[in-house]
């Protein structure tokens, strides 16, 4: 959470710094701020609560130029959200932007006897009076000593008053990539703010210091030994991080889930086959484990739901996800025999990063499906299945979430086959079925229209509930956490058999009830469940497959996706499902690639 950028080298910097945050937005944006070496050599800090275009206003009455300089992007932990609390803070010669958490930042304000002299409510601010204090001329020494006094998670950018033209930088946990270019030198929270000037970029590692001037960026270890950067490069371009004609970054990343499929399921195709060998993911991985053991947050949660309720069955043996913030305080039933499956877009979420790393001091395998190349999850896992969605900025998640589904189809496809639970033919077949899903979703997407007329009522509700059985209750989970997140209707998923435990109660006439009703072998169950919602005059959105046979008059709409293989329909589905969320947020006027109170990557607690 929280965007950082800085810059040194020959561009104007305030304009490279106000760009850098427009495309960090979506990591927090309740307020921004830049600061940066005026002509004069002195530091001049901008601040303001709302989004990086009311910082922009602001800045446009600053006419200095400038060519060094730090930039933040904020969603508020310590503090809540004024001018004051925007980074960056101010103490003494020191100037810094921070993303993460200082944990021990009461015991620091009282042992440095800080109170009385902070102007805002941040942990942050106190960490630049540390840093202050211990500053005498020599950033190295004095960053050094910082850090052996803060607790917690942090990236830090800084400048000191009498070194312009410098920035250093140093993480623990919280994410920082860096990349000298021939525009100068960059450092960011992600990848997102260095596209525009480079592919090659290097992660700055946990116990280094980095420096960048406008020339160089060096890099060294707390005892002031030189490291030689880690060079990593991503093959994402500008295109994939604009919104190329599309009205909002979740409908466009919706459109290119057919082609982040093909990108993820193709290169990892041989003779009809899943072959992993190009990702170095031995089978000995899937055929040692006696257990698989999947934990993530959010969206990439309910992939690993939806594909425990395919891998299950077919591998007969246990498959569990957790929620990586609970699995992370939890004494798991995890082994040497089990294998983690780590599943997130970002590769930065803290407590799926904590998860990871419980599962490891486990002795659990891990294999880690990320999005992004280089990311701290996938660099810390025993192995890594990358997606190859490209970048995603909606805060809603939407594309990663189809390929990380494909991703663990295709692990559970390879592992059936090479634990003898699938022929050859069975497993070749799995895979044909797969990419079936890609043409059924362009089907769904050209069809958006039907979703679009189909909210006028559910916006006008307060609640929504979503229903179905086996898979489409899993896919039912993502729905729900969809709808909420970008329409702020309140929504529910529920298995439709548990519905009379309860939740039937709140059934009142016309409150909306997507009901899914995919899964063959229990769709006559699951319509009964249809006909009981109706009976108490719910208003019923039923989504089918093209030839299930369908009283009339059951549902008030019926969407119909193409007839492909069960195990399959998720894709289409989880298309029209976003476009439901997409349509009543836009229908009522909403935020949609920023949502309140969100924010993309969650890298603190
Ligand atoms: C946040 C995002 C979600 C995402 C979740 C996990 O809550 O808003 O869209 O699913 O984090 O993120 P990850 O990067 O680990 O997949």
């Amino acid at each position: 959470m929280c965007g950082i950028i800085g810059y040194s080298g020959p561009l104007e910097a305030k304009k490279i710094l106000l760009e850098g945050l427009s495309q960090l937005e979506y990591r927090g944006y309740d307020s921004a701020g830049i600061a940066y070496f005026d002509t004069a050599s002195d530091i001049r800090l901008i601040k303001r609560t709302g989004k990086v275009s009311v910082l922009k206003e602001a800045c446009a009455q600053e006419k200095t130029t400038s060519h060094c300089g730090i930039g933040h992007t904020r969603w508020a932990t310590h503090g809540g959200v004024t001018d004051a609390n925007a980074h960056p803070h101010r103490a003494g010669k020191v100037t810094l932007i921070h993303n993460g958490i200082i944990e021990n930042y009461h015991s620091l304000t009282k042992e440095f006897s800080l109170e009385g002299k902070l102007i805002s409510q941040t942990d942050s601010e106190v960490a630049a009076h540390v840093l202050n204090h211990f500053y005498s001329g020599d950033p190295g020494t004095a960053i050094k000593s910082l850090l052996e006094r803060v607790e917690g998670t942090y990236g830090f950018c800084i400048m000191f008053d009498d070194r312009p033209g410098e920035i250093y930088g140093v993480r623990k946990v919280s994410p920082l990539v860096a990349a000298y270019t021939r525009s100068g030198a960059l450092i960011a929270s992600d990848l997102t703010a260095l596209i525009p000037y480079t592919r090659k970029y290097f992660v700055v590692p946990e116990g280094c210091i980095v420096k960048l001037t406008g020339y160089k960026i060096s890099l060294f270890d707390t005892g002031f030994s030189p490291v030689t950067p880690e060079i990593t490069e991503v093959n994402w371009n500008m295109d994939s991080a604009m919104k190329n004609g599309f009205p909002h970054f979740m409908l466009k990343e919706i459109h290119e889930q057919p082609e982040a499929l093909k990108n993820t399921i193709l290169p990892r195709m041989s003779k009809g086959l899943p072959d992993f060998t190009d990702d170095a993911v031995p089978d000995s991985l899937f055929t040692d484990c006696r257990s698989i053991h999947m934990a993530a947050c959010g969206t990439a949660m309910h992939a690993g739901m939806a594909a425990r309720a395919l891998m299950e069955p077919l591998l007969r043996i246990p498959v569990s996800v957790s929620i990586a913030s609970e699995f992370r305080y939890e004494d798991p039933l995890i082994d040497e025999h089990t294998l983690a499956v780590i599943i997130s877009q970002s590769g930065e979420t803290i407590d799926t990063l904590a998860a990871l790393r419980l599962a490891k001091s486990y002795g659990a395998k891990t294999l880690a499906i990320v999005n992004v190349k280089g990311s701290t999850i996938a660099r810390e896992s025993d192995f890594v299945l990358y997606t190859h969605a490209g970048p995603e900025i909606a805060v809603a998640s939407t594309k990663a979430y189809s390929v990380q589904l494909a991703a663990l189809y295709m692990i559970a496809c390879r592992m059936a086959f090479v634990r003898e639970k699938f022929t050859r033919h069975q497993a070749s077949s799995f895979l044909t079925g797969l990419l079936d899903a890609i043409p059924a979703m362009e089907a769904m997407i050209r069809r958006k229209e039907e979703e679009k007329n189909l909210v006028t009522h559910l916006i006008q509700h307060r609640d929504a509930f979503f229903m179905g059985r086996g898979l489409d209750y899993a896919f039912s989970l993502e729905g729900a956490l969809k709808l909420k997140e970008i329409s702020y209707i309140h929504a529910e998923a529920y298995a439709a058999g548990e519905l009379k435990h309860g939740t039937i109660a709140l059934i009142a006439p016309e409150v909306p009830v997507i009901a899914i009703a995919t899964q063959e072998h229990v769709f006559s169950k699951m319509i009964s469940n249809v006909r009981e919602v109706k009976a108490r005059g719910a208003f019923v959105i039923l989504l089918t497959k093209e030839h299930a046979q369908v009283d009339p008059g059951l549902a008030d709409i019926h969407i119909r996706i193409p007839d492909i293989d069960d195990r399959f329909t998720v894709f289409p589905i989880a298309v029209i499902l976003q476009l439901i969320a997409y349509y009543a947020s836009i229908g009522k006027n909403l935020d949609v690639d920023q949502p309140r109170n969100l924010a993309k990557s969650v890298t603190v607690e």
